[in-house]
Parts: structure tokens; C-alpha cells; sequence
């Protein structure tokens, strides 16, 4: 659900976000609209505010990449961790400071932090003009202009519907080449740490034939990746309301692999307790579908994943690594981890270290326990490992996956890899980038004749823990 450069908690400002973007202005035109949208947290709401931008155009407003000049400021939020909060409080602070330089400007919060605030920023503080939540977009237009007459209205309500499939979102931060597909919202799990079935609500599957027509849509326009979206890729499962027919996520992969060979599909989050061999072996049959599983294991003790509510026990998620090795060899698995959970012993936290190793992830997202309001654990554990111990575990995590991820990378010296190139590498225009199926990122010399969006076989010659370096044969 994340990429390289998009952290959990990673902003993209409307300078990075509006990249590519096909209709952006560089100066707002006189006469239009504008809007500015800053998104926070994981895919998923980046992707929403691509939705967003798609009823904002629709309702006649043009992006912009300037608060100052905006008419309607829009910030997406993360309640996810502690943090993510913080700096939303933070960017409020500075757009409240932009709205009394221009006192038309109308400042609105999105986004999962929406519902827990509402009350204390609209009615208290009077620090926003609208606070709408995740499954309340279409409502926007309608309530913008209720907030040009004046009024602060919310709209937060959670919905068991609404999965905005008609709706052809804007692509904000486009390289033109990959992009992301929502095909679910909400999350019916309840992970005792976690906030999101709080904020996004009760899980619904998007109707697969408007993921597919988004996707075909996409490569027309010379797009080669895709990535679908949920917080549980693996439950997916759509029925259809007259026949009853069903879709599952294995059939659903099928279905967009099956639109061209040469269109890549990726996805992302799967859940170990619902990963299926039958969508392992979806994947083995289609060479355009990436050998690659972000499959977050949390912890890898069995007593702490129990108190995490995950429904797997270490032995569970050692036997799903081993199904991926077995009908997928080859594979790259990631993870995420939170360290200092409620109660975990050192010798708790020595699990997940050998986990770690045990499970040769290519990479991991790595996190301390950040308690959350309302959720399971803040009801039922204390929140009682000391910071400086969570931090110090979080710290011998990320040193050991470091390592790990060089190793892993490391092998990959030698082998020669299809690789989709995306754009010019970060820190060199002489050098392409792109991905291997194995989602590593690989820089190399550019030659005539390439461009972004064709496919190259690198030979790797080196390898950083985050990077391999390679040359086209
Ligand atoms: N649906 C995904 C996770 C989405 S949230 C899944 O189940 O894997 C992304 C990650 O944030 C989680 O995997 C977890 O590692 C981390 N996270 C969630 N709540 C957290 C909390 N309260 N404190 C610290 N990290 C948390
Ligand atoms: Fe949160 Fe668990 Fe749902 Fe992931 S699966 S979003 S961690 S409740
Ligand atoms: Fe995503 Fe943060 Fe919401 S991680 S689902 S934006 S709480």
C-alpha cells in the first residue's frame, strides 16, 4: 500500500502530487476556482483524494499548488499513529493562518481523522470550515457551498455502500506508468491496535467490472502497472445484486491480468490469515501478475498476536511463507511490524527479530505502538512497554531488517530481471529507474531509444539495501 517514497505518515504536497497532472496550472487562472489538497497516510487515502479531485473538476474547481491562491484548501488525514495526527495539527495551524490573509478561502478536513475531530475542530476551535469524511466525498460540492454562505458543516457518515465506482479519479501524482485502483474500502478485521475499521467503517468490495474498465482505461493511456488497493486484499468478494454471482480476489486478479500481457498488476495489503494457495497459484499462471506479497505479520510472537487480535499464531504465518516458496519461488515478501505492543516481554520481541530473519523479508515498514483512542487494546491493555523500550525494539528491528533487505538484494547480483522503467532515477537524469516483479527498484544508464512505460531486461551489478544498480543487456 505504500511505496518507497510514500511512508506511511509521508506527505506529498501538491507540488510533488500535481506532477504529470494534465490539467495543472503553474499560476491559478483568473476566474476559476481553485483547490489545493494535501494528502497524508497510506495509499488508500491518497487514492481518495484522487476521487476527490475528480468531483472537485466535476463541480468546476481547478488544482492548484498553492494554498495562498486557493479558494478551498483541503487536507486528507491519517489518524493511523500518534504522529500522523500531530502533523495534520500542525498543517491546520498554517492554513488557518493562510485564511486570514484571505477570509474567503474555505479550509476542510477529509479523511480518517474527520470523525474523531469533528466535534473539537468545527464547533471549538472553529479552526476548519468542513470536516467530511472517507465515505462522504460526493457530498462535497454540496457542502462547499453551504460553507460560502457561511455555514461549518460535517458530513462523516459511514456507509455500506459506497465504493465511488463510477467515479474516474484524477490522477494527482501521475508518472504516467503505474497508478493505484481501490478495490474495497473499509476493514471488517479488528486488529486490537488498530483505528481504520473505526475511521473507513464496515468492508465492501467495488464492482469488478468498473475495476476493470478503470484499468483497461489506464493502459489506453499508456499506462503499464496497476496496483489494487484494500486493507484486506484477500477477503475481497464481490456478489452481484441480481444474479448472485460471485468474485472472489483470485477471480478478480484473473480478470485484470486477463487485459494484456504487458499491463504489470500488483496489490496490496494481503492478510496472512486469509491469504489463499488458490490466489498464489492465480499469480503463478500469469507472468504479468508481480511475484511480489506485502504480507504484514505485526509481530512474530504468538502471544502477542493474539493480544493484536490478528486470528494467526506464528506456526500460521510461517506456513503461509512457505505456500509463497512453494507454488511461487522467486517471490519477494514484505512486512510491517510494530514493536512494544501491550505487554511484550524482551523475549516476546526476540520472536520477531527471528522472524525477521526466518521470513528473508525484502523489506519491512517498522513502527512503534502508538496507542489509539477507541480502539480494542486502548479498552483492554495498558499501554505499558516505556517508550525509550519500544524505540530501542524498533531500532533493533529496523538495524536487523537493514541488513536482511542488503542480503537479500545482494543475491540478486548476477541475475538479470525484467524491469518496467518508470521515469529518470531520483538522483541522476542519465539514469532510468523501475521496478523488478519483485517491487525492488532498479537504477541503470539509460539508452537511445528507451522511454518510460517499456520493458528492459537489467542485469544487476550492485545492490544497496533499498536499491539495486544494473545495467540493459
Ligand atoms: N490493513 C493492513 C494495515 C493497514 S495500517 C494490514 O492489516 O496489514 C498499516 C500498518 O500500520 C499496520 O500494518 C501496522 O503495522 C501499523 N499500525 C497500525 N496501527 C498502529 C498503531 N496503533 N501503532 C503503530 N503502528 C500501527
Ligand atoms: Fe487495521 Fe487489521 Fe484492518 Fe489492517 S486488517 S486495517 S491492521 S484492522
Ligand atoms: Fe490509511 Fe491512515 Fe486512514 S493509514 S486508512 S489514512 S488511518
Amino acid at each position: 500500500m505504500y511505496d518507497n517514497n510514500l511512508t506511511i505518515e509521508g506527505v506529498k504536497t501538491i507540488d510533488e502530487a500535481l506532477q504529470g497532472s494534465v490539467f495543472f496550472k503553474e499560476s491559478p487562472t483568473p476566474g476559476l476556482r481553485h483547490f489545493y489538497i494535501e494528502s497524508y497516510g497510506c495509499q488508500m487515502n491518497f487514492s481518495d483524494s484522487e476521487i476527490v479531485a475528480s468531483i472537485l473538476g466535476e463541480a468546476g474547481f481547478t488544482p492548484s499548488r498553492n494554498p495562498e491562491e486557493s479558494d478551498l484548501i483541503l487536507i486528507n488525514t491519517c489518524s493511523i499513529r500518534e504522529k500522523a495526527e500531530e502533523t495534520v495539527r500542525k498543517r491546520l495551524r498554517v492554513f488557518e493562518a493562510i485564511k486570514r490573509q484571505r477570509p474567503g478561502a474555505i479550509v476542510g478536513v477529509l479523511g480518517c481523522m474527520a470523525e474523531r475531530l469533528k466535534k473539537k475542530w468545527l464547533e471549538e476551535e472553529k479552526l476548519v470550515d468542513l470536516v467530511v469524511g472517507p465515505d462522504a466525498y460526493r457530498d462535497l460540492p454540496k457542502l462547499i457551498g453551504a460553507a460560502e454562505d457561511g455555514q461549518r458543516l460535517v458530513n462523516v457518515l459511514l456507509s455500506r455502500e459506497e465504493t465511488y465506482a463510477d467515479i474516474s479519479p484524477v490522477r494527482l501524482e501521475s508518472n504516467g506508468i503505474t497508478a493505484f485502483i481501490s478495490i474495497m474500502r473499509g476493514c471488517d478485521n479488528m486488529c486490537s491496535f488498530c483505528v481504520v475499521p473505526f475511521t473507513r467503517g464496515r468492508e465492501r468490495s467495488r464492482n469488478p467490472f468498473s475495476i476493470v474498465s478503470e484499468a483497461c482505461g489506464l493502459f489506453e493511456r499508456g499506462y503499464r502497472e496497476v496496483t489494487l488497493l484494500g486493507q484486506n486484499v484477500d477477503s475481497y468478494n464481490w456478489e452481484h445484486p441480481e444474479t448472485g454471482e460471485r468474485v472472489d480476489f483470485a477471480g478478480l486478479l484473473e480478470m485484470v491480468a486477463a487485459i494484456h500481457p504487458a499491463l504489470r498488476v500488483r496489490f496490496s495489503t494481503s492478510h496472512p490469515k486469509d491469504m489463499t494457495d488458490k490466489v498464489l497459484h492465480t499469480m503463478a499462471r500469469h507472468a504479468n501478475i508481480c511475484k511480489y506479497i506485502h504480507l504484514p505479520v505485526q509481530s512474530g510472537n504468538s502471544n502477542v498476536l493474539e493480544r493484536m487480535n490478528r486470528t494467526y499464531d506464528r506456526d500460521w504465518y510461517k506456513q503461509r511463507i512457505e505456500a509463497i516458496r512453494r507454488i511461487l519461488p522467486g517471490a519477494a515478501v514484505s512486512s510491517d511490524i510494530i514493536t512494544g505492543f501491550c505487554a511484550e516481554t524482551e523475549e516476546e520481541h526476540q520472536d520477531t527479530l527471528s522472524m525477521v530473519e526466518w521470513a528473508n523479508f525484502s523489506m519491512s515498514y517498522m513502527f512503534f505502538y502508538s496507542e489509539r483512542p477507541g480502539t480494542l487494546a486502548a479498552r483492554k491493555y495498558p499501554d505499558d512497554v516505556p517508550e525509550s523500550v519500544k524505540k530501542r525494539r524498533l531500532n533493533e528491528v529496523i538495524r536487523l531488517q537493514t541488513a536482511v533487505s542488503l542480503q537479500h538484494n545482494q543475491a540478486d547480483i548476477g541475475k538479470t530481471f525484467e524491469v518496467l522503467i518508470e521515469g529518470n532515477s531520483r538522483k541522476s537524469d542519465q539514469d532510468f529507474c523501475g521496478r523488478n516483479t519483485q517491487n525492488k527498484m532498479v537504477v541503470f544508464p539509460k539508452k537511445d531509444g528507451l522511454k518510460p512505460g517499456d520493458y528492459v531486461q537489467v542485469q544487476v551489478c550492485a545492490a544497496t539495501s533499498a536499491t539495486l544498480l544494473g545495467e540493459i543487456l
